[in-house]
Formats: C-alpha cells, sequence, structure tokens
C-alpha cells in the first residue's frame, strides 16, 4: 500500500469507528499532519478531557494515552505501539517513588505529566512545562515541595522562582543528551540565530537559551519573532510544526551533527502510519486502568487543569 492509500484508509477507519487521532508534536511529519490535533502536553490532555470521540487514538507516549485514559475512563484509548514508553517516566518506578514521598512527612507532591499513572496517584498536583512555573508559584512560599521526576526541570524552576524544591533524580534522555559544546559551536558560527531550548535541557543548555519554554511556547515563540534563524535544542519532531507556521525562517537542531541522531526520541518515533492505521482497526493496543487507580490519578490531574484554566 502506498502512503496515499494508507492515509485514506486511515481517514475510512476514523470515520467509521467515531474515533479522534491526537498527536505529540515530537511525532513523524506524516503523523503530524493527519492527527486531528497536534499539540505539547497540556493541550492534548485538554483535548482529551474534552473530546466526545468514542475512540481516542494517542500518536504519542504511553503516559499521554494513560493520561487521556483517566480524563476519558469511558472511551476507548488506543496508543499505536505499547512499547512507546519514556526514559524520564520510567527513572521513577512508583514503589521507590512511594517510600521517598513517606520519608518526607509534610511535603507537597508536585509530578511532571511525564510520569506513570500510579506516580500521578502519589501526588498533589500534575504539572506539564507550559504551566509548572504557575503551578508551584501557587503554593505558599513556606511550603515545603518535592519536585519529580525531571531534576532539569524541577532546577529550573527553583532557579527561576527561589524555590529550593527537593528534587528526584529524574531526566529524559533525549534532552540529556543535547550538546552545550556543540550550541557553542553553532552559535558562533551563526550569529544571528536565536537559541532556543526545552527546560527537561540540562543547565548549561537552559542557561545559553534566549528563550526557554514548552514545545508550544517555542513554536509560538518562533511563529512572532523577527528573527529568521533559530537554533532548537529539543527533539527534532518539533521542526515540522515551526517550519510549517513559518517557511521563510530557518531552524537548526542540536545537535546538528549528520551521524547522530541522538534527539530523535527512540519512543516517539515507535508509532508509524501503519501502527496507527492497525491499531484502529484491531482497536489494540488498548490502555487499560484499574477504577480504584484512576480514580486517585485523576484528583492531581483535575487539578492542574483547573489551575491552568486562564493560561
Ligand atoms: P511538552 O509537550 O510539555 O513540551 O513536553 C515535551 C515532552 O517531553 C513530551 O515527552
Ligand atoms: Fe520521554 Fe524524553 Fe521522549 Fe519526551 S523526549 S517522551 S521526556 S524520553
Amino acid at each position: 500500500m502506498t502512503e496515499k492509500e494508507l492515509i485514506k484508509k486511515i481517514i475510512e477507519v476514523k470515520k467509521i469507528k467515531r474515533a479522534i487521532i491526537l498527536a505529540h508534536y515530537y511525532q513523524v511529519p506524516e503523523i503530524q499532519d493527519i492527527a486531528d490535533f497536534v499539540g505539547d502536553s497540556l493541550q492534548l490532555s485538554q483535548q482529551a478531557a474534552a473530546t466526545d470521540a468514542e475512540v481516542i487514538v494517542f500518536a504519542g507516549v504511553h503516559f499521554m494515552a494513560e493520561t487521556a485514559k483517566i480524563l476519558s475512563p469511558q472511551k476507548k484509548v488506543l496508543l499505536p505501539d505499547l512499547k512507546a514508553g519514556c526514559s524520564l517516566a520510567d527513572s521513577a518506578p512508583a514503589d521507590k517513588f512511594g517510600a521517598f514521598v513517606t520519608e518526607h512527612p509534610g511535603y507537597k507532591v508536585i509530578s511532571y505529566i511525564n510520569c506513570s499513572a500510579e506516580v500521578k496517584a502519589l501526588s498533589d498536583v500534575i504539572v506539564t512545562s507550559s504551566n509548572a512555573m504557575k503551578i508551584v508559584q501557587s503554593f505558599p512560599a513556606d511550603q515545603k515541595l518535592i519536585f519529580a521526576p525531571d531534576k532539569n526541570l524541577g532546577a529550573y524552576i527553583n532557579g527561576q522562582t527561589g524555590r529550593d524544591m527537593l528534587l528526584w533524580e529524574g531526566a529524559c534522555e533525549v534532552h540529556e543528551t543535547i550538546s552545550t559544546e556543540r550550541i557553542i559551536q553553532l552559535r558562533m558560527q551563526n550569529p544571528d540565530a536565536k537559541l532556543i531550548a526545552h527546560p527537561e535541557c540540562k543547565a548549561p543548555v537552559l542557561i545559553l537559551a534566549d528563550f526557554v519554554g514548552s514545545t508550544a511556547a517555542m513554536l509560538e515563540y518562533t511563529r512572532k519573532s523577527e528573527f529568521k534563524k533559530f537554533i532548537v535544542a529539543t527533539e527534532t519532531g518539533i521542526i515540522h510544526q515551526m517550519q510549517k507556521l513559518s517557511p521563510e525562517k530557518e531552524f537548526i537542531v542540536v545537535p546538528a551533527d549528520e551521524t547522530c541522531s541522538c534527539n530523535d526520541c527512540p519512543y516517539m518515533k515507535l508509532n508509524t502510519l501503519e501502527k496507527l492505521y492497525l491499531c484502529m482497526v484491531h482497536e489494540k493496543p488498548e490502555i487499560s486502568l484499574s477504577a480504584q487507580l484512576i480514580e486517585k490519578a485523576r484528583i492531581p490531574i483535575i487539578r492542574m487543569l483547573e489551575l491552568s484554566k486562564n493560561l
């Protein structure tokens, strides 16, 4: 089957099943182009909570599809490849994290959405990279806070707000590989470019950046900016939307070394058009969670959605 025929089939089956396709900015371009909605983690969870479709096809990674299931438990949630996990979510196993929380009575627990449903159930509130700063600041200054699992995002927020949150030692394997040395070289070769970075990057990258923000915020920044060239420190998938919204601008990915594609997320890139089609036809792999877990994990996610209303 050609790609054109496959796309036609996906559109047909989507209609028959009353399905919606939600895709993250890190998906391959052909999936982004066929999706009903492309967004960052927060926008995707808002869409999952609001949709009236019967089936949600999540072109993203496991924790995102789980979040959709928690927000719309009566709907069927499909993930094209069940192996599409997340190194950051994996860096906080629920049993170890639960023990850590128990060791710190009196602390409120703020968890980045990149974590398992079990870790969400242990949290007071969930955040994404687009609302984390605001939600952290909504706690009284003297409230002791745990931030998990991303130590880079946590340290960045501590630095920006003067807070002293206790950080879980987790990180994203993709953003951790983004090279500061390569960025410095690229800046010297492109003095007219702005450096934009996702807050999952390491501190030296964030210090160098002209703008730090979520995938949606970076996209908006490049769209509105008068500058014509950007060095982009995040996963490569986002370039597709940046280029689409600003065809006249130039985007340079880091590391821009042709021998290395290590800032392609290996989990995000497991999803393909073919798997997307097959998962709709067979209605699997399907996300299933116990009612008890959904009930517990839902509370901090709903709290996040409430706190994000005016963002
Ligand atoms: P955002 O979509 O919130 O920018 O986060 C990126 C990410 O790590 C998704 O895995
Ligand atoms: Fe997880 Fe990093 Fe991939 Fe995002 S880019 S899904 S944080 S491994």
